[in-house]
Parts: structure tokens; C-alpha cells; sequence
């Protein structure tokens, strides 16, 4: 039969526990959403400022017409709206110019395939990045090589011996803040290392814009500051609508402008869209309350760990990983979770390493301490229970 290989595909990811469904999520409230009818408190979402739901941004949606762009951004989907955007993330980054995606998983796809188009030309990317990144690097005609996760000592022997090899363009990709682990990169070694090695640098800001500082685009090496040659971050993360943008040289974005299939063969998003984004990411510096208490929820999570055993990840970012190790524990502590009406999401393999397999607590600023303080509690218990001790949450 043809494509019966599909269906075993999908009876062999059941089988090991690693088959992924799509949930309805009928409300959004606050902290709170609603799957068949009932009210959980989410801890997996990426809204870490609580911006989607803020008036003034969901104001700004209505504002600007047209509500689609109708075309690419090289024929007519390009408004003043996206102009006003790209301006501000210029200012933003310190960067010369910007360009808009439709999701960040194109943007990073298309920097890596579209800039490392020559196969004498070689991108060394942190082990853990982001699958947009490796994806768009396998597909890319230079070699990619892998360096252990935030080991630059690692990364300076590959540097050393492309070197000594005479390549001429590497890419060295790492993540500000890594999507699965929350843990931050070494950005002033990254940058020292590519610095000394004539390489370009490139970050994937997207868990870190609007919840680190501004060191995350100009980073404190050598004695001063510097810039990466290439940033990239999402919207659809804190910045709470969607799609992203990369940043770097005029040179380098208008040669992606020109060549970058997934920005020219791709609509636009919406001038809504980008209004709506541009009114988060000025609300987001206008109201710097809200990073203090996400800061404030994230210190009262590692807190609450520790009082109650459990073992966090080395992050103090908005991601806040409890690894558990098999598929099979880690969701049914999900559904201990769940049942007490916490919304943890079980991240298993592929998306991670195998045996790492985790529960990927984020917190927001909308969430409050006593929220945080009951859902460790009952995670404590969780935990007990797949151990062998059947306790109450
Ligand atoms: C580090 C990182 N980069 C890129 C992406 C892709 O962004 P988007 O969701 O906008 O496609 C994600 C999203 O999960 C991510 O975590």
C-alpha cells in the first residue's frame, strides 16, 4: 500500500510515548487557559511578558488596515508599518538594518542556507541550537559542524583548525538564551572567539529579547562593546505576537533581501501585524514592571525548588526545565500536573536529547507567587508519586 509507512511511522511514536497532539485552547485570561471547558494555569507558554493579551496591543491589531498584506514584502506586501518596525529594531539592536519574517523558524532557515551558500564555507553551531537553525544549515552547501553546548573551548579548536585550513567565511550560530534549558550562552567569549578568528558571529535572540538586557545585543568583550554580525530574534515569543526579524549590515540584509527565497517568495505579514509589534515593543520599554515581575516569579520558582527538593536547571531566564529522563514519566507527571489544573507540557525527544526528556516550566509576569508556590507543590508531590510515594497535592 502506498504510504503505509505513515501510519507506522505514527504507531511507533505511540508506542514509545513520543506521539504529539494539538490542543484546543479555547480562553486566554491572565495566567489562565481553557482546554474542554476547563481552566488551567499555564506554564508553557512563551508569553513571557503577558504582552499578548495587553490592551494597547491588541488595540493596535484593529488600528492598522489592511489586516493581510497581500503580497510579498519585495512586491507590494510592505507597509510604513513594517518600515516604522524595522527603524525601531535598527535603533534597538544598534544594527544598520533589519528585515521582517513571517516566523522565526524561516528567518533562521533562511540565513543559514541563503548566506552559507558556498561549499568551501563552514558554520559551526552550538549542539543544542534550535532546529530552524540546523535545518537551515544541513540544507545550506557549506559544512556544518556541531561544537558541545556553550564549550568554547571546543568551539576554539574547530575555529583553530578551519584556520589552519583557510576557510574563509565561518558562521559560528549560537542562541542568546537556549529554547529547552533557559540557560545563556557565553556571549562575550563567542564574541572574543569569532573576533580573533575573522568569523562572523550569529545569535538567536528569541528567548531573550525583552527578557535580558541590553548586553544581549551588544556585548561587553575586549574592554568595550560590540555587535554581532547577525541578530535574529522572534516576535511570537515575549514580544507576544509572532514572526521575527534579523538584523546585521546593509549589506548583509539587503544580499538576504535578494536572495533569501523565504523572504521573497513569501507574504508578508500583516501591516496590522507589524503595528500591533512595534506597540509591543514600545509598551515592553514602557513598562519595565513587567520584566520585574517576571524576574520577581522566576526567583520565586527557584525558591520554592529548592524548599521543596526539586531539582532545577542551571537558568535563572523565564525557562525553567525539570528533567525527569523517560517519555513516559515525564508525561504522566504532566497529567498529575494537569489534573490539578497546572498546564506543564512534556517536551520529550526528538525536541530533546534522549534521556533528557523534561517538563518545560515557563513563567510570566502575569503569573503571581502564590500561583507558582501551588504549582511546585503539587510538581513536589508529581515527583514523589512516580518515585513509589503516592501523596495529595
Ligand atoms: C530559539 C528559537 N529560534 C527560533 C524559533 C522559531 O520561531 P517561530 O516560532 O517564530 O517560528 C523558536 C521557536 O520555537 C526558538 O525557540
Amino acid at each position: 500500500m502506498p504510504f503505509e509507512r505513515i501510519q507506522l511511522a505514527l504507531a511507533e511514536r505511540q508506542q514509545q510515548d513520543l506521539l504529539r497532539q494539538t490542543v484546543i485552547v479555547e480562553a486566554m485570561q491572565g495566567a489562565s487557559l481553557q482546554i474542554q471547558g476547563k481552566w488551567y494555569l499555564n506554564f508553557s507558554g512563551n508569553d513571557y511578558l503577558g504582552m499578548s493579551q495587553h490592551p494597547k496591543v491588541m488595540s493596535a491589531f484593529a488600528q492598522a488596515l489592511p489586516a493581510g498584506a497581500g503580497a510579498s514584502p519585495v512586491v507590494t506586501g510592505f507597509s510604513q508599518h513594517h518600515q516604522a518596525l524595522c527603524d525601531y529594531l535598527c535603533q534597538l539592536t544598534g544594527q544598520e538594518s533589519a528585515m521582517l519574517f513571517s516566523s522565526g523558524f524561516a528567518a533562521n532557515y533562511a540565513v543559514c542556507k541563503t548566506l552559507m551558500g558556498e561549499p568551501e564555507s563552514l558554520i559551526l553551531a552550538d549542539k543544542l541550537s534550535h532546529a530552524s537553525l540546523i535545518d537551515g544549515a544541513m540544507s545550506a552547501e557549506a559544512t556544518l559542524k556541531r561544537f558541545k553546548h556553550n564549550d568554547t573551548v571546543h568551539l576554539q579548536k574547530l575555529l583553530s583548525s578551519a584556520s589552519r585550513q583557510g576557510v574563509k567565511d565561518i558562521l559560528v550560530v549560537s542562541e542568546g538564551v537556549f529554547s529547552m534549558d533557559g540557560d545563556k550562552a557565553p556571549l562575550s567569549a563567542l564574541l572574543n572567539l569569532t573576533q580573533s578568528h575573522n568569523s562572523w558571529l550569529m545569535l538567536d535572540n528569541a528567548h531573550s529579547i525583552g527578557v535580558l538586557g541590553p548586553e544581549q545585543f551588544s556585548i561587553a568583550a575586549n574592554g568595550s562593546r560590540h555587535k554581532p554580525q547577525i541578530v535574529m530574534a522572534t516576535f511570537g515569543k515575549a514580544v507576544g505576537t509572532g514572526g521575527a526579524f534579523v538584523a546585521g549590515s546593509k549589506t548583509l540584509i539587503s544580499f538576504l533581501q535578494n536572495f533569501a527565497r523565504h523572504y521573497v517568495y513569501s507574504t508578508a505579514f500583516s501591516a496590522a501585524h507589524a503595528h500591533a509589534t512595534l506597540t509591543s515593543l514600545k509598551t515592553m520599554d514602557a513598562e519595565p514592571q513587567r520584566l520585574a515581575q517576571l524576574q520577581s516569579n522566576i526567583a520565586a520558582f527557584k525558591t520554592a525548588c529548592k524548599q521543596n527538593d526539586i531539582v532545577v536547571a542551571d537558568s535563572d531566564t523565564a525557562i525553567q526545565p525539570v528533567i525527569i529522563g523517560s517519555p513516559g514519566a515525564t508525561m504522566h507527571i504532566s497529567q498529575i500536573l494537569q489534573q490539578q489544573g497546572f498546564w506543564v507540557t512534556g517536551i520529550r525527544y526528538p525536541t530533546v536529547p534522549k534521556n533528557s526528556d523534561r517538563l518545560r516550566i515557563t513563567l510570566s509576569a502575569l503569573h503571581n507567587e502564590n500561583q507558582i508556590s501551588a504549582m511546585v507543590t503539587c510538581l513536589a508531590n508529581a515527583l514523589h508519586e512516580v518515585n513509589g510515594a503516592v501523596l495529595q497535592c
